[in-house]
C-alpha cells in the first residue's frame, strides 16, 4: 500500500459505480480514474449544466468512457427518491456507491424538508440514497459503499437536541457534525452488514486537505478569503485527495469498517494509508441512535 496510486487500479470493466458530487473536485477525479479503468460511471450531480459539462470533459480525454450524468440534489429527499427510483427502474445494477458529495461551512440554511443543509446533504441524503439502492448494491460484484468523511470529523458530535442549529449555529461545528455522522453511519453499516452476513463492504475515506471548490462554494466573507490563501499554501491536488476514495472503492485489500486517508503531514497530504477515526465516532450507542433518527427523518428504513 506504500505510495498507492491510480496506476494500481485493476481493470474495472463490467462494474458500475455511482459517484455523488462527480462534477467537481474529488468526485470528478474519482469518476475520471474509474472510467479510465473501464468502469461504467454514473455521475450524480445536482446541476444539469455542470453534470453534462463534466461528462463532456471526461469524454474529451476518454472518448470511449462509459459515463453518464444523472441529476440528484442530496439536500432534497424527494430528489434522492426520484434518482434512486430511476436507477432501479432502468435496471442499473450498482456495484459500488461512492457517497462523495458535500458542502462545507455555508451560512445556516434549511432544506426543503426543514433540515440543516450540511447535515442534510452530507449525511441524510447519503443515508437515504444508500438505503434506497441497497437491494441492488447487495447483489453487486465486490459490492461496496464508500463514504467520504474528513479530518474535521474529529471535532464533531451529534447535536441531538438542536439538529437544525436553531438555537446555536456555527458553520464549522455543523460541518464537523455532518462528517462525524459520516463515520458513525459507515461503521454502523459495516456492523449491520456483517451481522446479517451480507457481502457488502462499507469503507470510509477522507482526502486530507485537497484544493477543490469545497473551500470557495460554502464559506463566505473573510473565511472564504482565508481559505483561498490556505489552499495555495497547504492543499494537495484533487487528484491526490481522490486516491483515498479510489483505494476504498476498488482495492482488494481495502477492508469493511476501515478508514483510509493520506499518510503524511498530520493526515493532510500524501498517499492512502489506514487511519483511525476519533474514539467517540466508534461509539456504538451513538451510531445506533443516529441510525434510528436518520430512518425517522428520511423515512427510509433498512431491511438488513
Ligand atoms: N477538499 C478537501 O480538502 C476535503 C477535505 C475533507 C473532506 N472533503 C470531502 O470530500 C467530498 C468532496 O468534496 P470536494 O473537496 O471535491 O468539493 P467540491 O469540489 O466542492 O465537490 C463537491 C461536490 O458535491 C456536490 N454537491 C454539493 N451539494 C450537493 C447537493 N445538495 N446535491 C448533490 N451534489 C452536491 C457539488 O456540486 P456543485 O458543483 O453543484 O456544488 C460538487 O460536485 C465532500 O464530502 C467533502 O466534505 C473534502
Amino acid at each position: 500500500m506504500d505510495r498507492w496510486t491510480a496506476a494500481q487500479i485493476k481493470d474495472q470493466s463490467g462494474r458500475t459505480f455511482i459517484v455523488t458530487g462527480a462534477n467537481s473536485g474529488l468526485g470528478f477525479e474519482t469518476a475520471r480514474q474509474l472510467a479510465a479503468h473501464g468502469a461504467r460511471v454514473v455521475l450524480a450531480a445536482r446541476s444539469k449544466v455542470k453534470g453534462l459539462d463534466a461528462v463532456a470533459r471526461l469524454k474529451a480525454s476518454q472518448p470511449e468512457a462509459a459515463v453518464e450524468f444523472r441529476a440528484v440534489d442530496l439536500a432534497d429527499l424527494d430528489s434522492v427518491r426520484a434518482f434512486a427510483a430511476a436507477i432501479l427502474s432502468d435496471g442499473i445494477a450498482v456495484d459500488v456507491l461512492i457517497n462523495n458529495a458535500g458542502v462545507m461551512y455555508p451560512p445556516r440554511r434549511l432544506t426543503p424538508q426543514g433540515f440543516e443543509s450540511q447535515f442534510a446533504t452530507n449525511h441524510l441524503g447519503h443515508f437515504a440514497l444508500t438505503g434506497l439502492l441497497f437491494d441492488t448494491i447487495r447483489h453487486g460484484q465486490d459490492a461496496r459503499v464508500v463514504t467520504v468523511s474528513s479530518l474535521e470529523h474529529k471535532g464533531g458530535s451529534i447535536h441531538f437536541d438542536d439538529l437544525t442549529g436553531e438555537h446555536s449555529y456555527s458553520p464549522r461545528a455543523f460541518y464537523q457534525q455532518s462528517k462525524f455522522a459520516n463515520v458513525l453511519f459507515a461503521l454502523e453499516l459495516d456492523r449491520r452488514v456483517r451481522a446479517a452476513e451480507i457481502p457488502v463492504r462499507s469503507v470510509l475515506a477522507h482526502p486530507g486537505y485537497a484544493n477543490t471548490n469545497l473551500q470557495s462554494s460554502g464559506p463566505t466573507g473573510l473565511l472564504k478569503q482565508l481559505m483561498k490563501v490556505s489552499n495555495r499554501l497547504f492543499a494537495q491536488s484533487a487528484e491526490m485527495g481522490a486516491l483515498n476514495e479510489l483505494y476504498a472503492a476498488v482495492d482488494p485489500a481495502a477492508e469493511s469498517g476501515h478508514f483510509y486517508g493520506p499518510n503524511g503531514l498530520a493526515g493532510m497530504r500524501g498517499y492512502p494509508a489506514e487511519v483511525q477515526p476519533v474514539a467517540s465516532a466508534k461509539n456504538v450507542e451513538t451510531a445506533r441512535r443516529l441510525w434510528d433518527l436518520s430512518e425517522e427523518l428520511t423515512g427510509v428504513t433498512w431491511d438488513l
